[in-house]
């Protein structure tokens, strides 16, 4: 028999329809939106998604139970969603897709109907906050409070209309200038008065997830941006009871570092320096190609190394190392990023050896099924009754939100292990901590 956890949280059934809202309808959330409608239609399969194609080890290695883990935990169905979108530019989804160069003359036509039946409602933008983008359908108000009111409306009006028994956010548009925490967003009450008198603090993204949360719906951010990410988002989530989650897709070459540092520290391999650069020619690179987004993002990648080596206690290994990121605007390449890493790294007696990555990957085709695990994931959350950071979500983010007192943790691996727990958590199972002496009772005993 397996051991049951005493405190099983009580999760509403996932009945009826689920919105996904989408501020942004660029590249991403195209993607996102095409996959899923691919995959009900029949016609792919969603690789890359946890929800969809991962199982998950329940009990005892000799138990033999490993479920899928839609089929252990109760999560919403893609069959259920409904979509709906945010962008200043007023292209439809297939003209955006077609835009963005991601999918193939082959996907567009079979899921190009859908694509072209999603039209973007007017967005809260300003150019004050990027640079390099320009576009006409926005919304107009007297102030950021008016604005944050009319998206509520929007909310509202599309839960109506679409007949959702839920909504989620998922944050798909593009990387904010970077904004330090100031105190705007220190508590609720500040950052009302600041929507109220037009705070230049407050960027269009922190609007939408003031908006989502008011409106009880679970907000997730894809772009490192502040957004959610401040003390006065983050008490209103909790006193709403809405859960959260951020900051900045976890895909291409951060991903690959997450994946390999842990492995380095695990052998207790020396560092020297890690030089990562990019090309890329997509919108998101054309954002990027100003110096002030391309800080938000640039913070958001450089703390992965130094969190997962921990140099503070591995001096002698990690003390200095050298770690370079640079992102180039090349527009031939398109949505086709090429992202190359020299790692020089110190074995045995101190010898030097260097790996080299030449990783020729699709960003957009690496994010898709994150948006659409966050939505599943952030619904179930919601029905858990859970509220604020979701930390178990890590595993997705470049960037995770945790709690102030903690550091966030961005080895891939632990954090899987922390989402999969916290689904054996949620289902009333023993979390797994791969000891595994039980295995070997005999041994123990005559020892
Ligand atoms: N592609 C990836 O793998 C990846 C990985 C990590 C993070 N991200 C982040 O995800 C976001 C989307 O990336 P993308 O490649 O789809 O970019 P994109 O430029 O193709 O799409 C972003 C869209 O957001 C819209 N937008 C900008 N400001 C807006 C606002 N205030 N409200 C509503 N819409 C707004 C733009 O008009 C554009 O259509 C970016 O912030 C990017 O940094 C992407």
């Amino acid at each position: 028999m397996t051991d049951k956890q005493t405190e099983q949280p009580k999760i509403a059934p996932p009945t009826g329809k689920l919105g996904v809202l989408i501020p942004g309808l660029g590249a991403v959330a195209t993607t996102f939106v095409a996959g899923v409608e691919a995959v009900r239609r029949g016609l792919a399969q969603p690789i890359g998604s946890l929800t969809q194609m991962a199982t998950i080890r329940l009990g005892k290695r000799t138990e033999a139970r490993t479920p899928l883990i839609k089929d252990f935990v109760p999560l919403a169905s893609p069959a259920d969603l409904e979509f709906g979108a945010w962008d200043p530019i007023p292209d439809d989804g297939l003209r955006s897709a077609q835009v963005a160069g991601v999918l193939g003359d082959r996907h567009l036509r079979e899921v190009g109907d859908f694509l072209a039946g999603i039209k973007p409602m007017p967005a809260v933008f300003s150019q004050d906050y990027v640079k390099k983008l320009k576009g006409d359908n926005v919304k107009q108000g007297k102030n950021k409070r008016e604005l944050a009111e009319a998206l509520r409306a929007d909310i509202r009006r599309f839960r109506e209309e679409r007949g959702c028994d839920r909504l989620v956010m998922v944050w798909c548009a593009s990387t904010e200038v970077f904004l330090s925490p100031g105190p705007v967003h220190q508590s609720i009450e500040a950052f009302e008065e600041g929507l109220e008198k037009d705070d230049p603090g407050i960027s269009p993204s922190m609007i939408y997830a003031y908006a989502s949360i008011q409106e009880r719906v679970p907000f997730a951010n894809g772009a490192p941006n502040l957004t959610v990410d401040t003390p006065a988002l983050r008490e209103l989530a909790i006193e709403r009871r809405v859960p959260v989650a951020g900051k900045d897709f976890k895909t291409g070459q951060t991903l690959m570092k997450t994946i390999l540092a842990p492995g380095l520290k695990a052998r207790m391999l020396g560092l020297q320096g890690w030089f990562s650069t990019n090309i890329l020619g997509n919108r998101d690179g054309e954002v990027l190609d100003d110096p002030e987004s391309f800080k938000t993002k640039e913070e958001s990648k450089l703390g992965v190394l130094h969190h997962i080596l921990q140099p503070d206690l591995y001096p002698v290994l990690y003390d200095n190392f050298y770690h370079k990121v640079r992102i180039n605007y090349y527009p031939p390449r398109g949505d086709n990023k090429e992202g190359w890493d020299n790692i020089d790294i110190v074995g045995w007696l101190g010898y030097p050896m260097q790996i080299k990555i030449d990783f020729l990957c699709r960003d957009s085709i690496l994010a898709a099924p994150i948006v659409l695990d966050l939505a599943l994931f952030l619904d179930l959350a919601q029905r858990a009754n859970m509220s604020g950071i979701q930390e178990w979500l890590s595993f997705y983010f470049k960037s995770p939100m945790t709690a102030p007192e903690l550091y966030p943790e961005h080895d891939l691996f632990i954090q899987l292990t922390k989402l999969k727990n916290t689904l054996r958590w949620l289902m009333g199972e023993v979390p797994i901590t791969h000891l595994g002496v039980e295995y070997y009772d005999e041994y123990l005993r005559e020892a």
